[in-house]
């Protein structure tokens, strides 16, 4: 690849707000890289829609990044990474296109001694990408799922923390314990739970380590970018566009939650 491509920004998607997680951990490992950012806001949750509407959703928006001349997608949004990233390959190819269950997975894999629990959304869970993308990696460990739509729903809202999420998150929890009593690792496989990381370390307490994508994938994404001499050195990098399908002033209510500052201009483009 020459010079000139090296200075394409790298597109982020996501369903909504909670692929920020993966933004956030991006540019804690790429400073130098300029990234472009599109919530599907008009389309979320994608996590209780069948395989077909997520598949069609995720192309419509990922098209959009793909049209700004990206050098690389990321598909934050588990479920799409869940159901959409072979279609989204084939479709973009060549460009490199990372989701987040692999990268995610293998984390989980080399974190655990025996079993994990895995929380996600049912679309995600129904694929079974996570479990298979353990298995592969270590078979002798067993993965018990427990779907968690309700998280998505509380974090929307920006409740992360006080009573209403520590009553959901015992619940689901509970159901967890319940079929998996010696996890010694939870599987975040969603955008939008690791703000709820500081209250489940709580209700956890020792012995179970919390463990997400989005760190993970940004690991994955600099590997590629080396690989395909893309990487863009420096530091002058950042967010140069963002972006969703609906309420803008919602999605910049909830940026601070999962980017950690706020984003001052988005944009807003329908997806279909
Ligand atoms: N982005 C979705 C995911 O990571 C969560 C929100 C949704 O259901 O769209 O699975």
């Amino acid at each position: 690849m020459n010079g000139n491509a090296r200075e394409r920004p790298i597109g982020v998607f996501d369903s909504g707000a909670g692929g920020l997680t993966v933004l956030r951990a991006l540019r804690r490992r790429l400073p130098g890289e300029r990234f472009l950012y599109f919530g599907d806001t008009a389309h979320l949750p994608y996590g209780d829609k069948s395989p077909w509407a997520v598949r069609r959703h995720a192309r419509a928006a990922c098209a959009r990044l793909v049209a700004a001349e990206i050098k690389m997608l990321v598909v934050a949004c588990n479920t799409a990474s869940a159901i959409a990233l072979d279609d989204l390959t084939r479709r973009f190819a060549p460009l490199p296109v990372l989701g987040v269950v692999a990268p995610g997975a293998a984390r989980a894999a080399d974190t655990a001694r025996a079993r994990i629990g895995l929380l996600a959304t049912e679309a995600t869970l129904k694929t079974g990408a996570y479990t298979r993308a353990i298995l592969e990696r270590r078979p002798e460990l067993s993965v018990v799922g427990e779907a968690a739509p309700v998280l998505v729903a509380l974090a929307e809202q920006g409740w992360h923390e006080g009573p209403a999420a520590e009553a959901c998150l015992e619940r689901y929890l509970g159901a967890l314990r319940a079929r998996a009593p010696d996890a010694d690792v939870l599987l975040l496989g969603c955008t939008h739970f690791p703000p709820f990381r500081p209250t489940l370390l709580r209700l956890l307490g020792p012995g179970v380590t919390v463990v997400d994508s989005a760190d993970a994938t940004a690991e994955e994404a600099t590997a590629l970018l080396k690989e395909e001499n893309l990487l863009r050195p420096g530091s002058d990098g950042g967010l140069v566009g963002c972006t969703v399908s609906d309420n803008a002033e919602r999605f910049r209510r909830l940026a601070p939650l999962f980017l950690g500052e706020e984003i001052t201009e988005i944009g807003v483009e329908g997806s279909d």
